[in-house]
């Protein structure tokens, strides 16, 4: 149980501080089917936690932090029982969930929601992006935040060249740290500098941005297309009723950000730690592999003992099975009632609730979904890609395919049947060898 050391409040010690989880709603995240079929994106299981359960971890601690407000078009039922738990796993950290009546954008729900969020008059809000994985260096923020007497500070990460104009990008002065420019996913090359989806804000300038930015959309109706990393690859088609939503959308990365740069408050803390997107299903193993080693350098008691069948880090949730001439790891999470059979492998790969998987056979790089099964002397696996790489995709004899294989819910892999970077959606029986497929 995590402890929240000390509650700020406008008054109290230190400066009262909120956070915003942006968590999106159920038509984004398509990227991460099959695996989103079955649970949202944010309460995905990646080193035995959901993906905003380590982003809550960060904010815990926080030492002035008062509340949190996760924000989204999701259903309010399906977070429910998440809020309950991580109530009891941080009790002084209270959270709850503010629904937009409909996608209104990464900053429009901030000001939809900005009197629940200025209640308690925070002084500083942390905004966060649910589908990021790192070690959120909140309180390293908020010191530059501070020594800086700053407007705004964003979190920032080097990336290689080719891959930079796929984030927003950042130009900084090196000394000072001020932004001087923000794009977001330039068309060109403009820095390695790029944004790693994590704020923080002063209270007393984001909403006045926020409203100059709805004022400017007001009289001059824009561009209604961003370029989302989602609708980069989805259609630009949109219907008439498509376009009349968007006109509420508003952005902090298009409508906000550029602006502030111009301001002179605006500051960047560039993390040398991970840092890495979760954006395609298969892109849960990298992020599972850095959140595992990350518990492993700092001690975490979660995670299982090394041994000679154990390669550290590996987590097996307590009511899994795994037996002792099994071979796991590294970065291995194997979820709930998991069952691993005598002589079988399994290696950089998430292993969900329920699922099994038979004697000597082999898992790697490769996500088993909820009560699926892989054969005996099976073998399930995806291609390592660079720890560097910012995607998940490879080349395979010319086409682009998955590097990491996933078996979406309830597959059954046969006894000796070999699948390799393969995507296979629910329910889908594998009887013969395939390579390079999406199995639907
Ligand atoms: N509540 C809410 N409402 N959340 C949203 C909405 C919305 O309408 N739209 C997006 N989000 C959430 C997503 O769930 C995700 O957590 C985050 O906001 C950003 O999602 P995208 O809009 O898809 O942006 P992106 O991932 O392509 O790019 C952003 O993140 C990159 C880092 O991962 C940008 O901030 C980039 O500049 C940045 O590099």
């Amino acid at each position: 149980m995590l402890q929240v050391p000390i509650r700020g409040s406008a008054n109290g010690t230190g400066k009262g501080t909120k956070a915003v989880i942006l968590v999106g709603g159920p038509s984004r995240g398509t990227r991460f089917r099959p695996l989103s079929l079955d649970v949202p994106k944010p309460l995905f299981d990646v080193a035995g936690h959901p993906i905003i359960w380590h982003c809550l971890t960060a904010i815990a601690k926080v030492p002035s932090i008062q509340e949190v407000c996760m924000i989204g078009y999701y259903d309010e039922v399906v977070f429910k029982d998440f809020i309950k738990e991580a109530a009891s796993e941080f009790p002084n950290l209270p959270i709850k969930y503010l629904r937009e009546y409909q996608a209104l954008g990464t900053a429009g729900g901030l000001y939809h929601f900005r009197d629940a969020i200025l209640k308690g008059r925070p002084e500083r809000i942390f905004v966060l992006n649910s589908d990021v994985c790192c070690s959120f260096p909140l309180n390293e923020m908020a010191k530059l935040f501070d020594d800086k007497d700053a407007e705004a500070v964003i979190l920032g990460t080097r990336v290689a060249e080719d891959a930079a104009t796929n984030f927003g990008c950042i130009v900084s002065d090196s000394h000072s740290r001020r932004v001087l420019h923000y794009v977001e996913k330039p068309e060109s090359h403009i820095s390695n500098l790029i944004n790693c989806g994590v704020y923080l804000f002063s209270a007393e300038a984001i909403f006045p941005s926020i409203k100059t930015a709805i004022k400017r959309r007001t009289e001059r109706p824009r561009l209604l297309s961003y370029p989302s990393s989602e609708n980069l690859e989805s259609s630009f088609m949109a219907d008439a009723d498509e376009d009349e939503e968007r006109k509420e959308v508003i952005r902090l990365e298009q409508d906000i950000l550029s602006d502030m740069a111009d301001s002179k408050q605006f500051f960047v803390y560039e993390t040398k730690d991970f840092w890495r997107q979760i954006k395609t299903a298969g892109s849960a193993v990298p992020a599972n592999a850095l959140y595992l080693q990350k518990a492993m350098q700092t001690g975490s008691t979660e995670l299982a003992k090394p041994s000679l069948n154990l390669i550290p880090p590996v987590f097996i949730h307590p009511s899994a099975h795994v037996d002792p001439t099994a071979k796991l790891g590294p970065n291995v999470s194997v979820g709930p009632r998991a069952h691993i059979g005598p002589g079988a492998r399994v290696k950089e790969s998430i292993v969900l609730e329920d699922a099994e998987i038979r004697h000597d056979a082999c898992v790697l790089y490769s996500i088993v979904g909820w009560n699926s099964r892989v054969g005996a002397w099976a073998r399930v696996e995806g291609t390592p890609t660079p720890v560097t790489s910012h995607t998940t995709s490879i080349v395979k004899n010319g086409v682009k395919v998955q590097s990491i294989t996933i078996l979406g819910k309830e597959c059954a892999v046969g006894d000796e049947v070999r699948v390799q970077n393969c995507v296979c959606l629910p329910f889908k029986e594998l009887k013969r060898d395939v390579a390079n497929e999406v199995i639907m």
